[in-house]
């Protein structure tokens, strides 16, 4: 299967307009959609503000930017998408929503046309229910903001032939992403659950005073997370067993690793007060306090950018 020519990119938000970016960075023209006027002009400035930083930081050329901006058109009307050969949907995250865009989305572009959701943890199988050609749709699941995260997750519905899959895995490689097939549907896919499992034992140590939000936000930041930007928790073990690596390294700390996975949280539900207490808490941390979302999203921007930069996932 060819590589796509122009690229819909369907609901406008923070993820949509990432992707509108990404696309047309490599060259695509693009064409956001959105049922709000005020979501594609919010999406606008939002592109704009992105491909700023990017330039300040130097992994755009200054002179990039306005044709960048030009290969991006706006509309509100779904038909203006009909000669797109490829679909980035990234609507509102409700089930109802996304099953019946996919149906609308099915009459407007062709029966071949790859039709990939951005969705964060809804079924494939539940999104392809009602779809006519559902063999061409998959999930295609970004990391924010995924003009800049290389992830993306590629989870295949019961009806999606490996062809799309293949297809969007080759599209993703081209645009210097990282994509992971994961094999298996299960809620929050495969990073999101990695990513909950820590989640949920920050909060519980949060509330059991075991260490403060700004501590905690240390223990990744300056610990954990260094070493996860560039090697996973197999590597880490690998290396932390020595010369022995990780057989040694799982006998050795077997039993340290039974004692605290029988203390680790098990909670489903968030427990009364935690919520509270982390939102508090988050809200006073130096970094956040007196910040607008603006002015962190740039912060955030500028230190992805650096680490690509240096890892080569961006030049200039
Ligand atoms: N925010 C994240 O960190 C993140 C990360 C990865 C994936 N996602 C996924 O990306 C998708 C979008 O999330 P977001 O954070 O950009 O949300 P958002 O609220 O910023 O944007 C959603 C957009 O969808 C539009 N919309 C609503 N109904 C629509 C329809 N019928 N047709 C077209 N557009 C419609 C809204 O007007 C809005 O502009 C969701 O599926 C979410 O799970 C989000």
């Amino acid at each position: 299967m060819a590589l796509p020519k122009k690229i819909a990119c369907v609901g406008s938000g923070i993820i949509g307009s990432s992707w509108a970016l990404l696309y047309a960075r490599n060259g695509y023209s693009v064409v956001t959609y959105d049922i709000e006027d005020e979501a594609l002009s919010k999406s606008a400035v939002l592109i704009k503000n992105m491909l700023t930083t990017m330039a300040e930081d130097k992994i755009i050329t200054e002179r990039l930017v306005g044709p960048t901006i030009e290969r991006i058109r706006g509309t509100t009307r779904l038909e203006d998408i009909s000669d797109c050969d490829y679909v980035q949907e990234s609507a509102v995250e409700r089930i109802e929503v996304k099953v019946e865009l996919l149906k609308k989305l099915e009459r407007i572009v062709g029966k071949d046309v790859i039709i990939a959701s951005s969705t964060s943890g809804l079924s494939a199988n539940a999104m392809q229910a009602a779809m006519a050609h559902p063999k061409r749709m998959v999930i295609a699941h970004p990391f924010n903001p995924p003009h800049l995260m290389p992830l993306v997750e590629i989870v295949r519905g019961d009806r999606t032939s490996t062809e799309t899959v293949e297809m969007v895995y080759s599209l993703m490689t081209s645009l210097g992403k990282v994509p992971v097939r994961v094999n298996k549907q299960l809620p929050g896919f495969a990073a999101n659950r990695l990513q909950t499992a820590v989640f949920r034992e920050s909060l519980s140590m949060l509330a059991d005073g075991v260490v403060d939000a700004d501590g905690l936000e240390k223990l990744m930041n300056a610990g954990i997370g260094l070493r996860w930007a560039f090697m996973g928790p197999l590597v880490t073990g690998q290396l932390a067993g020595g010369t022995n690596g990780l057989e040694y390294y799982m006998d050795h700390f077997g039993p340290l690793t039974t004692a605290i996975c029988e203390t680790l949280a098990t909670w489903t539900i968030f427990p009364e007060g935690v919520k509270e207490k982390a939102v508090a808490q988050t809200k006073n941390l130096p970094l956040v306090k007196g910040r607008s979302y603006a002015e962190l999203v740039k912060w955030r921007d500028q230190n992805l950018i650096a680490i690509l930069k240096e890892r080569g996932y961006l030049s200039g």
